[in-house]
């Protein structure tokens, strides 16, 4: 599979980024806890260095909760401050203010050895398209997004909404480009949606991902189709297999009754992608640890 991100966007998005990072002290980065590892931009390490860096695993109400908690760990032990949040509900809002008050302290007593007083903590959200930036900024701001630039007569230019007397968080997201490279972190971007269906091919996709499923989660299988999509296993055929029983169960029929595999594929990534299919976490972090797929 192959998948496009250009090049020209991707010097746009850095520089935007050098630009503003400059200006904060702590990062906050949102990555997509059902895919905590491909989700995340290893170069933010390096343009981030220096500051804080709280990891949010955003919608963590798709993902799996003991593996997000796994992640939890995984992360915390490199030295970040993490939590999981739900952007849309507005869940974990309350640990995130925390955090960024920890991390505040630090920042704040290191800022008075120097001489500095009473100086608000500036804070910029960072993440790849997608992941939630905008939902979260507005839950996480809630009242307080009201934006000054839209008054007239006032300067347009970077725009901060207060949180609180301590922090403050600039308005405009930081968007980092996805790393491709590596093929299974292009099929996991895709599942998720990061990645517009148009250009994929989504019967393959669906195909890999019941074979993940098969592996991790067969009772999830089980449960939304039936029992016989996990006996369909034909060697080589047995992706193909999978998506002809789900076709002939839920009806997705051509010409002559013959099964329609490319529409039951459409319908299985619409299962995984609404949760109807359950909370499916598509990274574990024991996985990253073993293969050294560490970013
Ligand atoms: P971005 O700024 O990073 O590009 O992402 P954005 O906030 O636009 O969010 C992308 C999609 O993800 C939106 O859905 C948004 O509602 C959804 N989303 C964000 N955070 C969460 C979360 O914690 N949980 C869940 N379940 N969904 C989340 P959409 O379908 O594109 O738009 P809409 O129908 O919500 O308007």
């Amino acid at each position: 599979m192959n998948f496009q991100w250009y090049p020209g966007h991707m010097t746009k998005a850095r520089r935007m980024m050098q630009e503003n990072i400059k200006l904060i002290d702590i990062v906050v980065e949102l990555v997509d806890a059902r895919i905590p590892m491909s989700s995340k931009n290893p170069d933010i390490d390096d343009l981030a260095r220096n500051k804080s860096r709280l990891i949010i695993l955003n919608k963590a109400d798709m993902a799996d909760p003991a593996v997000t908690a796994g992640w939890e760990a995984f992360y915390q032990k490199k030295g970040f401050f993490v939590t999981r949040v739900n952007s849309r509900s507005g869940s974990g809002m309350k640990e995130v203010k925390a955090l960024i008050e920890t991390a505040c302290k630090e920042k704040k007593e290191r800022d008075r050895k120097r001489g500095i007083l009473n100086r608000p903590i500036r804070a910029m959200v960072v993440g790849i398209p997608n992941v939630g930036k905008s939902t979260f900024i507005n839950s996480f701001a809630g009242k307080a997004t009201a934006k000054t630039g839209n008054k007239p007569g006032v300067t347009k230019g970077k725009q901060w909404i207060k949180i609180n007397k301590n922090v403050e968080l600039l308005d405009t997201p930081g968007i980092l480009w996805p790393k491709f490279e590596d093929q299974q972190v292009g099929l996991r971007l895709a599942l998720i949606g990061s990645i517009k269906d148009e250009i994929l091919n989504t019967t393959e996709m669906a195909g890999e991902f019941l074979l993940f499923m098969k592996e991790e989660y067969p009772g999830l299988l089980e449960q939304r189709y039936s029992p016989e999509v996990l006996q369909a296993a034909d060697e080589n055929g047995e992706m193909t297999a999978m998506l002809e029983k789900i076709a002939l169960s839920r009806g997705c029929l051509k010409k002559g009754n013959q099964a329609d595999i490319d529409k039951a594929a459409l319908l299985v990534l619409e299962d995984f992608r609404s949760v109807k299919l359950g909370k499916i976490s598509l990274e574990r972090p024991e996985k990253q640890e073993e293969s050294n797929g560490e970013h």
